[in-house]
């Protein structure tokens, strides 16, 4: 019997592990998560939330490359959040590559995946959920001024103020995929008014009864002034990186918000500090950043008018089993030659 060779790069515990190798008899599964993290150089600051993943050692970038030349000569299918460098002249007989988030930038990062005929799928929507949970509870924290509310508990101080609401409010949502829609639903239900930007005719075609009013990508700097909340929930690709510089965020009222739970890089970071400190807006939540971890120097850090979450608004309870399962699913489909689930259009890059 020919088997199959897959190469786990996504963080793990044993026991995914052993339910990917139980999908199938020919599936053979390798474990290289600290090897890809080793070689591009990412420390291990960030525990994973569930649970210690298997083989976390201490290993050189030098010795982590000979290990996945080793394994890449023949792996055909990759489960992944990070690839290895310069994958594609490493792993000849590569068939396909699932990735373990809804964004796929972070994963094919400097691979070459993107540029070649490899079909690439991701976890699609099974993260909307939760991603847009947490862009309402930021909502949320910042009408209710839960970070004034949590600084006062610490001081043990009882200060009576007026929180602001999400009833009438108006929120623009940059992006009406699975997560801005879902987004636009709970905005909904908490009576927003609800503006929404996407690129797609078809997209603003089918889902027109899920906002009040839908603008197309050449609207962005007429959609921002009327925001109270501006929520980013686009994939990062070319054209929106560096979408939300200094005229977008000139264009937004002085006491809006600016929420981003999609990538980092799509805000111009220097530019946002700088409108945070001169209160061209008068604040902003942000589980993404341009580097990540944020590092300890950043000056985001110090600004009083912001949140900052550590990229966590897409890990849901159960989130390894889930997204293993996932996987399983799709790898069936793959061995009875069938098209993935979640294919991504690598030209569009989502
Ligand atoms: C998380 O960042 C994701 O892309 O799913």
């Amino acid at each position: 019997m020919e088997k199959l060779h897959v190469l786990v790069t996504a963080p793990l515990v044993e026991t995914d592990i052993d339910r990917i190798a139980a999908t199938d008899p020919r599936v053979e599964v390798t474990y290289a998560a600290e090897e890809v993290r080793a070689e591009l150089g990412i420390t291990a600051t960030k525990p994973i939330p569930w649970g210690r993943t298997m083989g976390q050692r201490e290993l050189t970038a030098e010795q982590a490359s000979q290990a996945l030349d080793r394994m890449l000569s023949h792996t055909e299918v990759i489960f992944g959040w990070r690839l290895p460098l310069n994958l594609m002249s490493r792993a000849p007989r590569l068939k396909w590559v699932q990735g373990v988030a809804a964004g796929v930038d972070l994963l094919a990062g400097k691979s070459g995946l993107l540029q070649s005929d490899v079909p690439l799928s991701n976890i699609g929507g099974i993260n909307a959920t939760t991603v847009s949970e947490f862009a309402l509870c930021l909502m949320l924290m910042v009408a209710k001024k839960a970070p004034h509310l949590l600084s006062n508990k610490g001081a043990r101080r009882w200060e009576p103020f007026v929180a602001s609401e999400l009833n009438g409010k108006t929120v623009g949502i940059v992006g009406l995929g699975r997560i801005g829609r879902e987004i636009a639903r709970l905005a909904r239900a908490f009576t927003m008014r609800v503006l929404a930007l996407d690129e797609s005719v078809a997209v603003r075609e089918e889902h027109m009864a899920a906002v009040d009013e839908f603008f197309s990508t050449g609207g962005l700097l007429q959609m921002l002034p009327e925001c109270d909340f501006a929520v980013l929930a686009v994939p990062l690709t070319p054209e929106t990186r560096g979408l939300i510089g200094e005229a977008e965020l000139k264009a937004m009222k002085p006491t809006s918000y600016l929420i981003n739970v999609a990538r980092g890089p799509i805000i111009k970071q220097d530019v946002l500090i700088q409108a945070l400190k001169e209160r061209w807006i008068a604040g902003a939540a942000l589980d993404v950043f341009e580097v990540e971890p944020l590092p300890g120097d950043s000056e985001l850090w110090g600004l009083p008018n912001i949140i900052i979450s550590p990229h966590i608004a897409g890990f849901m309870e159960q989130h390894n089993v889930k997204v293993t399962e996932l996987f399983c699913e799709n790898l069936k489909r793959f061995l009875n030659g069938e098209e993935p689930h979640n294919l991504v259009d690598k030209k569009r890059g989502f």
